[in-house]
């Protein structure tokens, strides 16, 4: 089953010097393929559309804000069942509930500052791959 996901390295990930290390991860799985990687500073519109389920939730604010404190790493990660799979490799969103060889799990320790974004079932990677790439659709 071969599906599209939209894969953020957010603004910590890209501060940290670590896109290149998460990337690999994703490369190195067999037969998925990064078909759109661009650098990208998010608006206000795009993040409220983005996050817009989350409106009104405690987190919501600081959220946005930290999406907007720099660069992130937007691309469309393409193959079989990459949806769960990249799910998988990001681990649980609590980056200290998240298991060790789990990309949040090594790398992270605040639940706001957790590296990574990746779509959560079909109906999200449809979503949000229009409100990113919405050329590519
Ligand atoms: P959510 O969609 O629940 O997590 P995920 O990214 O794993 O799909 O939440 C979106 C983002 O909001 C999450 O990546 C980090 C942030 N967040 C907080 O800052 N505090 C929280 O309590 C939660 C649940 C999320
Ligand atoms: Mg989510």
């Amino acid at each position: 089953m071969t599906q599209r996901t939209l894969v953020l390295l957010k603004p910590d990930a890209v501060r940290r010097g670590l896109t290149g290390e998460i990337i690999s991860r994703i490369e190195r799985k067999a037969g998925w393929q990064i078909t759109a990687l661009e650098l990208r500073t998010l608006d206000a519109e795009t993040l409220e559309q983005h996050y817009g389920e989350h409106k009104g939730k405690p987190f919501y604010e600081p959220l946005v804000e930290f999406m907007a404190s720099g660069p992130v790493v937007a691309m469309i990660v393409e193959g079989e069942r990459v949806i769960e799979g990249v799910r998988q490799l990001a681990g649980p969103t609590d980056p200290i509930a998240a298991p060790a060889g789990s990309i949040r799990g090594d790398y992270g320790v605040i639940v706001r500052e957790n590296l990574i974004h990746a779509s959560d079932s079909e109906e999200s990677a449809e979503r949000e791959l229009k409100i990113f790439f919405p050329g590519r659709v």
